[in-house]
């Protein structure tokens, strides 16, 4: 199984899935004793009090209150309790007090309603969405902010969820072991499209990653031929680029994902839909149908011509 808490591919997701099973396993145990209780006072009738039939009835059933009403759960969970400290502590996560001693981030992530900016703080500084590259077999830090409300980054096989708080940056190292795509989702509920909020890491080897950055880091090669010139003509001189940048063209705006390399992406929409040319296509004329509320509108006053230009330039921006 895969994109699971069970199945962890980094050291902090080890600790969190470590924890999960304990305490899945305790409330197994605990589930499987009361039943077993149940059962025996079942198979020994209901006549006379409840307590007469258990064993070890002094006082009434008195010993029971006191051994499994205040003493048992009270070990129990404050056991969980103390785990989920110890995970905490183990699982690297800094507020932002720590940052002016720590090295800065390599990746800044950016909640907004409902996508995810993500930019990389150099040696080559650009932005990208959604899809956040790594370099397999070594930490990365991570800082998380909001633009808007709280939303929560986790990406449950690599690490525990974090929260991007409006005006409080918090820092994570994320690891995973081996190259692999591993899809994550906002986990703090933030309105209408928090459910297709999604992002996800992909961890490469180091050639990869490297070509990787290195083709993110320049501007868009413009198209020539048509109709892809016509729909860089389209991106610029229609509502697009009042949103959008596309480095290399006159599109600079940043209210919504930097496009400059969206072919290279393998979904749209803060990963809800694939990156395909359909799917492209109805996105730009019905986001308001596949994403209800989101920022970006339906561009149904396109013509067909000018959305097949559109498209083709799109598709173009590897
Ligand atoms: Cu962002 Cu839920």
């Amino acid at each position: 199984m895969t994109d699971w808490l069970g199945d962890p591919s980094g050291p902090g997701a080890r600790w969190t899935a470590s924890l999960a099973w304990v305490i899945f396993l305790v409330f197994l145990a605990v589930i499987a004793a009361v039943w077993a209780l149940l059962g025996y006072l079942m198979l020994r009738g209901r006549r006379g009090s409840f307590a007469e039939h258990l064993p070890w009835n002094e006082g009434g059933g008195k010993g029971w209150v006191i051994a499994f009403g205040l003493v048992a759960p009270a070990v129990v969970f404050l056991g969980c309790f103390i785990g989920s400290l110890v995970v905490m502590d183990a699982v690297p996560i800094e507020g932002a007090h720590h940052h002016d001693m720590a090295m800065k981030p390599e990746i800044t992530v950016t909640g907004h309603q409902w996508w995810w900016e993500v930019r990389y703080n150099g040696p080559d500084v650009f932005t990208t969405a959604n899809e956040i590259h790594i370099p397999a077999g070594r930490p990365v830090t991570i800082e998380l902010k909001s633009n808007d409300v709280i939303h929560s980054f986790w990406i449950p096989e690599l690490h525990g969820k974090v929260d991007l708080i409006p005006g409080r940056d918090n820092t994570i190292t994320i690891e995973a072991d081996v190259p692999g795509r591993y899809e994550g989702q906002c986990a703090e509920y933030c309105g209408e499209q928090h459910a297709l909020m999604r992002m996800a890491v992909v961890a490469q080897d180091d050639a990869a990653y490297k070509a990787w950055r290195y083709k993110e880091s320049q501007p868009a090669i413009l198209p020539q031929s048509e109709p892809a010139i016509t729909g860089l003509e389209v991106f610029e001189m229609k509502s697009c680029s009042t949103c959008h940048t596309i480095r290399g063209t006159r599109a600079l705006a940043t209210v919504g994902p930097d496009l400059t390399h969206v072919a290279g992406r393998a979904q749209l929409a803060a990963n809800a839909i694939p990156n395909s040319h359909a799917y492209l296509a109805a996105w730009i004329v019905r986001a308001q149908t596949l994403k209800p509320d989101s920022e970006m509108p339906n561009l149904d006053q396109l013509t067909g011509d000018e959305l097949t230009a559109l498209v083709a330039f799109l598709r173009t921006l590897q």
